[in-house]
């Protein structure tokens, strides 16, 4: 009996090292790149896209985790894809910029520069995106003959996305895109273009599931922050925004037949001077589309045009929506301790579509005030109840 105990607390004792060693080992298995060992150089003027993509195709075939380090300086980078599915996790940390061709037409067809498509498992810590879209924008106000745009870096087909620290400047079109994604956090990124620059959304999600978004600051030319078609369970706190038209959801109902959204929460951020603050808008047409179980909470407006808003009757192009309604149905929307100032008299504005008309809306603790007098509020095909102090005072029919 002595000695097989003894053998048995042997085992367990040579067990216990091994386990260690094993833990000890993938604790050490992980590597660091840096991008200039592949031939990157950070004056902003060689052409780096090559070195990216080999420093990406090692570290995507790795065995162990690796890190691909992007040091202080200026990195030309064309239009890159970058591929997965890889072995392990993959992270970027970076000290220096990224920046794009000067000459717009460079990207402007691809519809994206930085894209990570079917990759799981990717973070990107720290650095800067600078797209230099002036020129670009500079075509699209000209109205002449420009390319469709690019955004800045994109998430498609891929999970476990994490995004932190990361500035993006002065995209063509969309800084963050996330496109059919699981699990993504954004966190601390900022985001800069000017007010005036056509279509720079800040942060647009589509067909995703599990994104949280939290402590961003964005100031630019289109929406903060867009949801669109069949995104769920979003998490968004903390964001700084303005100038730009505020949080959005959709817009929605661009095609007959779409993906809802579903499950968003909009809390503890201020809105500064942006068109909107948090806004639903629907084109009016046809669509099979819905929006419901959405809260916004927590939000203070600075002089923000539309602070709280629900235009059923986007029509961007008037000949594309002639006389119609929108079949997007809207249900469930909170709005929740509301407070600040807007820069129009409609301080509330919600604008349902005719034939389906928005129901379960809560109006509870809002405070607006209009710059310049009384703010009114403003319902059409609207229903739901209001609670508590609420200024101005609830239009919702029951
Ligand atoms: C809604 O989304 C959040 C993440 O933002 C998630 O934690 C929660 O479980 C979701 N709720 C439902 C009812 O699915």
């Amino acid at each position: 009996m002595a000695l097989s105990n003894n053998n048995i607390s042997n085992h367990s004792i040579i067990s216990l090292f091994l386990v260690f060693f094993f833990f000890g080992c993938s604790n050490a298995s992980s590597s660091t790149i840096n991008v200039v060992s592949f031939g990157a150089r950070p004056d902003g003027m060689w052409d780096s896209t090559l070195p990216f993509l080999r420093a990406w195709s090692w570290a995507c075939k790795s065995i162990e985790e690796t890190t691909i380090y992007v040091p202080k300086g200026s990195f030309l980078l064309k239009q890159i894809t970058l591929w997965g599915p890889c072995k392990k996790k993959i992270t970027f940390r970076m000290d220096g910029t990224l920046v794009a061709p000067l000459d717009y037409w460079s990207l402007g067809n691809s519809g994206y520069w930085i894209l990570f498509m079917k990759v799981n498992g990717i973070s990107i810590y720290g650095g800067t995106l600078n797209a230099r879209g002036a020129s670009y924008w500079d075509c699209r106000r000209a109205a002449k003959n420009c390319p469709p745009g690019a955004r800045s870096i994109s998430f498609s087909w891929s999970n476990g996305v994490v995004v932190s620290g990361l500035t993006s400047l002065n995209s063509q079109t969309i800084h963050i895109a996330v496109d059919h994604c699981e699990n993504v956090r954004i966190e601390n990124v900022k985001i800069r273009a000017p007010s005036r620059s056509p279509n720079t959304d800040g942060i647009n999600v589509q067909f995703s599931r599990g994104v949280t978004i939290t402590y961003a600051t964005i100031m630019t030319g289109d929406d903060c922050i867009s949801i669109n078609q069949g995104s769920s369970h979003l998490w968004i706190d903390h964001i700084a925004c303005g100038p730009g038209h505020g949080i959005s959801i959709g817009s929605l109902g661009n095609y007959v037949r779409e993906e809802g959204v579903e499950n968003v929460t909009v809390t503890s951020s201020t809105f500064t001077k942006s068109e909107n603050g948090v806004r639903i808008k629907s084109l009016a047409q046809p669509s099979n589309g819905y929006t419901k179980g959405i809260q916004f909470r927590n939000l203070i407006m600075k002089n923000v045009y539309n602070p709280i808003i629900i235009d059923q009757r986007y029509c961007p192009k008037p000949t594309s929506c002639p006389r119609q309604n929108s079949g997007v149905k809207i249900s469930g929307v909170r709005y929740e301790d509301i407070k600040g100032t807007s820069a129009s008299e409609v301080a509330i504005n919600l604008d349902c579509s005719a034939s389906n008309p928005c129901w379960g809306i809560i109006l509870r603790d809002i405070k607006l005030r209009y710059v310049k007098g009384s703010a009114t509020s403003s319902c059409r095909n609207a229903a739901g109840t209001a609670s508590g102090v609420v200024i101005p005072r609830s239009c919702l029919s029951n």
